[in-house]
């Protein structure tokens, strides 16, 4: 088993407290990005999974975006907790957002019809692979990350506002930046009911 592999499953944490100091540059990002997508694997090989890094301005208009939204539909009454989760959000340096490509999803049901109702399920699950990919290599440079979903109330603002294609998916948003505060210990049950080696 390697070690460091461990190591970097284990550092990956749900960093709700996070600034706009950045451990790490905007080049850094990209590349992590990047190389998160190239090598996250896709059924079929299709490479449905599509990203935007929003940085600077971007990123707090997609929280600013998101509470708009939500000033909506949520009761006043609630609106403050709300509002006040997505300024954190908001604090950080940068979001990801993750998308499926629904073109690519069409054209596998269309070539493969026996696994029709799978594409979109394997679709997600290729999604959460790359967001596990990314949210773990940004724990390893000291940065930190949650995993949000907003989607699908804020799609068609996000769509417009980032020139985002019609055909793409959100499926979830990824605020990342300075730790702030680090997160705290975490409950674990019982491996051996999660876990059976059937000899
Ligand atoms: C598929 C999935 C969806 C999640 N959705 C959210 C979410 O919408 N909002 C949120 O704050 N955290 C979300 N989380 C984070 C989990 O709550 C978190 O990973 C879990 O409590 C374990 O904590 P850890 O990330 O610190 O290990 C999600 C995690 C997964 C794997």
């Amino acid at each position: 088993m390697s070690k460091t592999f461990f190591e970097a499953v284990k550092g990956r944490r749900s960093v709700y407290a996070i600034s706009k100091e950045s451990p790490i540059s905007d080049e850094q990002i990209q590349k992590i990005v990047e190389e998160a997508v190239l090598h996250s694997p896709t059924s079929f090989n299709s490479q449905s999974s599509r990203a935007v890094v929003l940085l600077g301005e971007n990123h707090d208009k997609l929280w600013d975006i998101t509470a708009e939204t939500l000033r909506k539909i949520v009761p006043t009454e609630q609106f403050e907790g709300t509002a006040q989760k997505l300024s954190s959000f908001k604090a950080g340096y940068g979001s990801v957002l993750f998308f499926e490509d629904q073109a690519v999803v069409k054209q596998l049901q269309e070539n493969f019809a026996l696994y029709a109702d799978n594409f979109p399920i394997w679709a997600n699950q290729s999604s959460g692979i790359l967001q596990y990919v990314v949210w773990t290599a940004f724990a390893e440079q000291g940065v930190g990350a949650s995993l949000q979903h907003y989607n699908p109330l804020i799609d068609d603002e996000v769509k417009s506002t980032f020139g985002i294609p019609a055909e793409w998916k959100l499926i979830a948003q990824m605020p990342f930046g300075g730790v702030v505060t680090p997160p705290g210990e975490k409950e674990f049950q019982p491996i051996e009911e999660r876990v059976k080696v059937i000899k």
